[in-house]
């Protein structure tokens, strides 16, 4: 069996060969931008490969030393790409305390339509965070709206474009409401499109049918309502930027018709499950609710790599639990899986931008065995969320909005924030291996 596995794995390794050889017919970049190679990212010829770090409230600090002092210590730690906020959008309501309190805003909503802050509070904080990241050799990754509500996300799209409207996903097919999106989105394009600090664009943070509103009934992934607006986004992207990647901000969740069967083949060479029969069908992240469909998203022409996130314990209260099927590791290992064998079989290179478990005694024993995994199978990896210290202004409290705070000079936590004096740091500095893990999952690639 295992010299089965072994052929089969060999055969399908020499067609991500020819597909690597295919790749160098793609358009050069300019010197210094990442691209893609196959299944893997590329700078200047060599493979590039990384752990992240995600700090969504770096644009929102209000001193250039604070920017500068978060950008060294990740330096520090090894993160070589970066994935912040590229929105942050209020309504004029809450405008006076905006200015009173120092917030970060690029777009003010107003009687339906949005103007641009482009001055000291506005996209010159953003300016200061890429430039800071340069001189740091940081990528950044910058998504350009939020599925959710908080910085001002898609609803403010929906509630000022159409206030009488009841669904979420009304966004993704309002004219007026895209329309809308890709003036903002070209201001933001345009004005870094030169920029070799910019490692990819994200069409949104989280897209899905259900937001704070409610999701319409027409909204799945069957019907591509969220494919197809990734495919009319990504197009718009590509025609005002050539060079840089282009990607999705998913969740990464499936739409499996052929899920047992992919399941049998999984388990075949996999001791992560526990079963062979987990009633995953008619899971909220395999069967098309959630709006997005990982495999076929991956196909559009110019989305260059795939994105999921990760948090098991949120998403499956029983795991760990006695008699559960899965352990939160489990399920974990099991669904990075199954997204190294979806981006395998598209030939694009993969990030797990976000992922997250309570406790730092789980963090601690969890984590390295994750990172390690996508470093064994070539694909990139993210935690929820960098951790700052000694941050300064306002003497280094600070509320920032909602629950979001400097406390003593650290900079938010929302029970995910990894810090320096504690050893789950370490994960930042793990470096790429050269197992043969990889090998082994490519024998699953194919569902159906
Ligand atoms: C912004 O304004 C819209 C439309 O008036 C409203 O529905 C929404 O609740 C407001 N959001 C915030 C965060 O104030
Ligand atoms: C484990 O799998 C079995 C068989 O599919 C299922 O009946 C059971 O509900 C699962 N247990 C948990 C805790 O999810
Ligand atoms: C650690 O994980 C287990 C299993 O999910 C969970 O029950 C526990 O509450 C977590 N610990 C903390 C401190 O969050
Ligand atoms: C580490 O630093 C953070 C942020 O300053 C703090 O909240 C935490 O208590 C410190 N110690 C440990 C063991 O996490
Ligand atoms: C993989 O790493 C091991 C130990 O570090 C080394 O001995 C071996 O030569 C490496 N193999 C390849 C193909 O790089």
């Amino acid at each position: 069996m295992k010299h089965l596995i072994f052929a089969i794995g060999f055969l399908l390794n020499l067609c991500a060969l020819v597909k690597g050889e295919n790749d160098e017919l793609k358009k050069a970049v300019p010197k210094g931008f990442v691209t893609t190679r196959g299944t893997e990212f590329e700078l200047d010829g060599s493979s590039f490969a990384f752990v992240g770090a995600n700090s969504y409230w770096l644009p929102l600090l209000t001193t250039k030393d604070d920017v500068e002092s978060t950008f060294s210590q990740m330096q520090e730690a090894g993160v070589k790409v970066l994935r912040t906020w590229g929105f942050n959008a209020i309504n004029a309501s809450e405008l006076p305390g905006a200015l009173e309190s120092g917030l970060t805003y690029y777009q003010v909503w107003n009687n339906g339509d949005w103007t641009l802050n482009d001055g000291p509070q506005g996209l010159e904080r953003l300016d200061t965070v890429i430039n800071v990241a340069a001189k740091y050799d940081i990528r950044v990754i910058l998504a350009l709206t939020n599925n959710w509500v908080g910085y001002g996300g898609m609803e403010l799209y929906v509630d000022h474009i159409d206030p009488g409207a009841s669904t979420h996903d009304i966004f993704y097919t309002d004219s007026r409401m895209i329309a809308s999106y890709q003036r903002y989105v070209k201001t933001i394009v345009n004005r870094y499109k030169d920029s070799s600090t910019i490692f990819a664009w994200e069409m949104m943070n989280e897209a899905r049918c259900l937001g704070d509103l409610p999701q319409s009934a027409a909204c799945s992934a069957a019907s591509k309502t969220v494919p197809n607006w990734y495919k009319q986004q990504s197009d718009f992207i590509r025609s005002l930027d050539p060079n840089h990647m282009i990607t999705t901000g998913g969740e990464g969740a499936f739409l499996y018709s052929c899920f047992v069967a992919y399941l049998i083949r999984l388990h075949l060479g996999h001791l992560f499950l526990k079963t062979k029969n987990p009633t995953l069908a008619t899971d909220y992240n395999f069967d098309g609710q959630a709006g997005e469909d990982f495999s076929f998203d991956l196909t559009l022409p110019n989305v260059d790599f795939g994105t999921y996130h990760m948090y098991p314990q949120t998403w499956y209260p029983q795991l760990d639990f006695p008699g559960s099927n899965f352990s939160v590791e489990g399920w974990g290992l099991f669904w990075m899986d199954a997204h190294v064998n979806a981006a395998n079989a598209a030939g694009k290179p993969l990030i797990l931008e976000e992922f997250g478990v309570t406790g730092l005694a789980n963090k601690t024993e969890i984590y390295p065995k994750w990172v390690q995994f996508a470093l064994d199978t070539k694909h990139a990896i993210m935690p929820w969320q960098f951790g700052a210290s000694g941050l300064k202004e306002d003497s280094g409290n600070r509320l920032i909005k909602y629950a979001d705070a400097l406390i003593d000079g650290a900079s938010p936590n929302d029970g995910f924030a990894i810090y320096k004096n504690q050893t789950v740091w370490n994960v930042f500095a793990y470096e790429e291996s050269n197992s043969s893990c990889r090998l082994i999952v490519n024998t699953f690639q194919k569902c159906c």
